[in-house]
């Protein structure tokens, strides 16, 4: 059996267009993380990193930039990439080498630095993430992908454009009470049906921004977490799936292997099923996503998502509350960080630190991350212990 994992501490910067650099944003939110978890930088025994796109604002080779800049820079640090699931993968490497005891004490860092190259470049660059010999290559840009999923889904269940544009507006809902999500904005459904269209039937308000951002947390075993006096929260389930790398590849591209195969082996370890979990942090970079997420993690039926967030049962105060921090929608999707930021969302509404976004009574979340259409996933589960 693995040894308990637990996360002890945990911080964010704003998400959105930031003017400091990437090690500047990276620093902020690491000292965030050190700080809420009372520890100082001599604790870390090493630092993972998640990050895709450093080498536009001129850094790769991160970690031993971070640690050095943190101070300690005999502490050894790796860098991660798995496209838009970069976060989670590296949660789940820095996770295994604590339980399998090889560490008690790490810092993952999950980073992201994009606006500065224009929604043109970004989507060029963003493509590369895609199988690129079969679609970015032939103009398939993650919009185009996602719309060809909706087409599909919306076929094949008889879901309308307004059933997706219902969870960008309850995304949103929640993403007002976020200080830290990039965009903190009211709509209705008719906003986001009259919004321009980016690939029919995605329109703008359908689809995330995107962001630059940076998320922390600090990653220890259970002894460490019981000495330091503090709250904290256990990893009680860890699991990766995978999918053909291009939709093309897929018999159904209505659901996603990788998710499926993740969640399955997060439950199974965890002891438990989809209705135990009080909320989630799911993969929502297109509104069309949200609802393929929650079928696929279980919370509801294949085909019966759009019904679901019609009658409100994934609202913040619903049967099982989906993304109560905006999501990748409102809060934002800095791609490397995008999968730390949901643990931290987790740990803040799990140790009562999420404030007016608070899922009243959730003692356990679970966290769905994934790369490029779901070629990669990861989906972790989280308890709160006191
Ligand atoms: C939707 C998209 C095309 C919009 O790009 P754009 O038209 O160049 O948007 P801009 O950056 O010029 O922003 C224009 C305005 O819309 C807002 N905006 C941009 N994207 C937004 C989004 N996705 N949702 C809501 N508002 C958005 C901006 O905040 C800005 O508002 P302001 O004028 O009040 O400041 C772009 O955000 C996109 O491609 N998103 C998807 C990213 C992606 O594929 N991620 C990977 C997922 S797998």
């Amino acid at each position: 059996m693995p040894n308990k994992v637990c996360v002890l501490g945990a911080g964010s910067t704003k998400y959105g267009k930031l003017n400091e650099g990437i090690i500047e944003i990276a620093l902020k939110a690491s000292i965030d993380a050190i700080d809420s978890a009372g520890i100082t930088p001599k604790d870390i025994q090493a630092g993972y990193i998640s990050n895709v796109f450093g080498v536009t604002d001129r850094q790769v080779h991160m970690a031993p930039v971070i640690m050095s800049n943190l101070g300690v820079p005999e502490v050894p640090g790796l860098t991660i990439e798995s496209a838009c699931g970069s976060g989670s993968i590296m949660f789940r490497e820095a996770y295994a080498n604590v339980a399998a005891g090889f560490y008690d004490c790490i810092l993952g860092l999950g980073v992201e630095k994009i606006t500065h190259t224009g929604t043109i470049q970004s989507t060029t660059l963003f493509s590369y993430c895609s199988d690129f010999f079969y679609e970015g290559g032939n103009g398939a840009s993650f919009p185009g992908l996602f719309a060809s999923i909706a087409r599909s889904y919306m076929a094949k269940y008889k879901a309308s454009e307004e059933d997706l544009a219902r969870v960008a507006v309850k995304n949103h809902e929640n993403g007002i009470l976020n200080p830290k999500a990039h965009v903190r904005k009211k709509i209705t459904i008719d906003d986001v049906l009259k919004s321009p269209v980016v690939a029919s039937p995605l329109k703008l308000y359908d689809c995330c921004p995107f962001s630059d951002g940076a998320s922390a947390i600090i990653l220890c075993s259970e002894d460490f977490a019981k000495k330091s006096g503090r709250p904290f929260i256990e990893v009680i389930g860890s699991g990766r799936g995978a999918s053909p790398a291009a939709v093309q590849g897929r018999d159904d591209i209505t659901t996603i292997p990788s998710t499926v195969a993740a969640a399955n082996q997060a439950y199974k370890m965890a002891g438990i099923t989809a209705k135990d979990i009080d909320f989630a942090e799911v993969h929502d970079c297109f509104t069309i996503a949200e609802l393929i997420d929650i079928e696929d993690l279980g919370f509801f039926k294949k085909g019966a998502g759009a019904n679901a967030v019609r009658e409100g049962a994934t609202s913040r105060d619903g049967e099982i509350p989906i993304n109560p921090s905006g999501g990748l929608k409102s809060k934002g999707h800095p791609i490397g960080a995008t999968g730390i930021g949901q643990v931290v969302e987790v740990f803040e509404q799990l140790t009562g630190k999420a404030e007016q976004r608070t899922v009243r009574d959730a003692e356990v979340a679970l966290t769905h991350n994934f790369g490029a259409t779901g070629a990669s996933a990861a989906v972790h589960i989280f308890k709160r212990v006191q």
